[in-house]
């Protein structure tokens, strides 16, 4: 008798074609449907059944539901109305290696548990460290580095937290008082930071936010005079994270000036360039690497703004012996004998968790199907389209621009005050025509905290039309 499979039989060539004219359908007709979800909390659940079905159901029935429950449930990240937060743009290349990842199945937590996973991971950051033009010292040494080398997070907050525990374990090599470590980052810096410190051990309390300039990049002056403080106290100052490119309105730190203080101090610089670096790609961009040769570690995401969809930052390291003695454990289970041979990389020792998945694939289609060309062409447009914007709403006096503006990010706050700011950002997003969101940070001519709107062009449909909308609907939508 043959035995039962243990899975009911799956037509997955007949339901797979017809997703993935779902998923090209959907992308077309993205901006037609209303980008901030509408439903109310608990909505979603509602529709559903509250218990799993104990029989399995028809895929008829499921493919219903994605419809039924689950678009209405959704905020349109890939509209090319979506201006809120930071682009997670995502093209046809990018969500083809998804899927074969997951055909796969493979786990690439050690070079022998899939070679390929890994060796095309090296690659591709090697790749990727030659399109944005960083130093080689975050190479490989294959792809002409030396001690450094790549590894693709899932997020930005991982490559944090790497950088953290890092750094921990390079200072406590030196000095093992633990529980006196101090960490710096801007009042700018991203929350990712906080968090990751709160894991690796060290209290917020231990998290100095360094004073900004009038354009909100940390003041370098301000950090060396904290650091001294700090160790006079008795303390031991073990990292900094410079932003390039800050969520809230894109400010950059200036890491060749706060490069020489972690020198001085044997701190750990890591370089948050989640947002902004992936513009390094055109050569007209590049400096937002500036100083990138002086970091111990750099990271950004493709997930954002490179056309490749989530979940993928791109973090470099200058000495990969720092991340993988704070990250290698070696249980039984796991020797082997390419390990053992020192002549492999086992990326479980560069990230947190121990299994991984193959995304390196997603990387490579979209680079190899749209080229260093295509890519810079992608980054270009969203510049272009944010000065665009920018310059009309500076010719309009009910517009302020927070200046200097920068690469897709335009951020601007009505003179009407914070509370017109607001609505204005409320009464767009409840319209459905489109999203943007609000930050509050320091303005000039006075410093005072304002409400700031942000609108974040990076969609990869986004186009001129799309931004003569959203200008239209700003000044429509103006409180009298
Ligand atoms: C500057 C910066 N750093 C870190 C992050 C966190 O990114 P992720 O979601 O990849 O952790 C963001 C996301 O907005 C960001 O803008």
């Amino acid at each position: 008798m043959k035995p039962e499979p243990p899975l009911p039989p799956f037509d997955f060539r007949r339901h797979g074609h017809a997703m993935v004219d779902w998923i090209a359908d959907y992308l077309e007709r993205a901006e037609q449907l209303p980008v901030e979800s509408q439903v109310e909390p608990g909505w979603v659940r509602a529709q559903l059944p509250q218990s799993p079905p104990t029989h399995g159901e028809s895929w008829d029935a499921v493919q219903r539901d994605i419809d039924r429950v689950i678009v209405p449930g959704l905020t349109h990240w890939q509209s090319p109305n979506f201006f809120a937060y930071f682009p997670a743009n995502t093209c046809g290349p990018s969500i083809l290696g998804e899927l074969l990842s997951a055909g796969l199945g493979v786990q690439g937590m050690l070079w022998s548990t899939s070679p390929a996973c890994t060796e095309l991971e090296t690659l591709m950051m090697d790749w990727l460290a030659e399109m944005l033009g960083l130093p080689a010292r975050f190479r490989s040494p294959e792809g002409g580095g030396s001690q450094g080398g790549g590894v693709i997070q899932d997020t930005a907050s991982s490559a944090m937290l790497c950088a953290a525990v890092a750094a921990r374990e390079r200072m406590l090599a030196r000095d093992p008082r633990a529980g006196l470590l101090v960490a710096y980052a801007s009042s700018q810096a991203h929350s990712s930071i906080e968090k990751s410190l709160r894991i690796a051990g060290i209290p917020a309390s231990r998290l100095r936010l360094v004073p900004v300039d009038e354009h909100l990049a940390m003041r370098a002056d301000d950090l060396r005079t904290m650091v001294e403080r700090d160790r006079q106290a008795g303390l031991v100052p073990f990292l900094c994270v410079a932003a390039v490119g800050s969520t809230s309105t894109m400010a950059i730190d200036p890491v060749t000036r706060l490069a020489p203080i972690c020198r001085d101090h044997a701190m750990w610089l890591h370089v948050d360039a989640a947002m902004a670096g992936v513009a390094a790609i055109c050569p007209e961009h590049r400096w937002v690497t500036e100083g990138a040769e002086l970091a111990d570690s750099w990271c950004t995401n493709p997930h954002k703004w490179l056309a490749v969809n989530f979940d993928c930052d791109a973090f470099w390291v200058a000495d990969r012996a720092a991340l993988v003695r704070a990250l290698s454990v070696l249980p039984e289970y796991l020797r082997n004998s390419a390990t053992e041979s020192g002549k492999v990389i086992d990326y479980r020792d560069w990230q947190v968790p121990l299994g991984r998945r193959f995304r390196a694939l997603k990387l490579w289609f979209t680079i190899r199907h749209a080229g260093i060309e295509g890519l810079q062409r992608l980054v270009r447009t969203h510049v272009a389209l944010a000065q665009s914007l920018a310059d009309r709403m500076r010719a309009d006096p009910r517009f302020i621009v927070i200046d200097p503006q920068r690469l897709g990010l335009v951020c601007f706050r009505l003179a009407a005050g914070c509370e017109a700011t607001s609505a204005l950002v409320r009464a767009v997003n409840r319209s459905g025509r489109a999203m943007i969101s609000s930050t509050r940070v320091p303005t000039t001519p006075d410093g005072k905290e304002r409400q700031v709107a942000r609108v974040s062009i990076g969609q990869t449909r986004c186009t001129a039309a799309h931004i003569d909308a959203l200008w239209n609907l700003l000044r429509d939508t103006l409180p009298p």
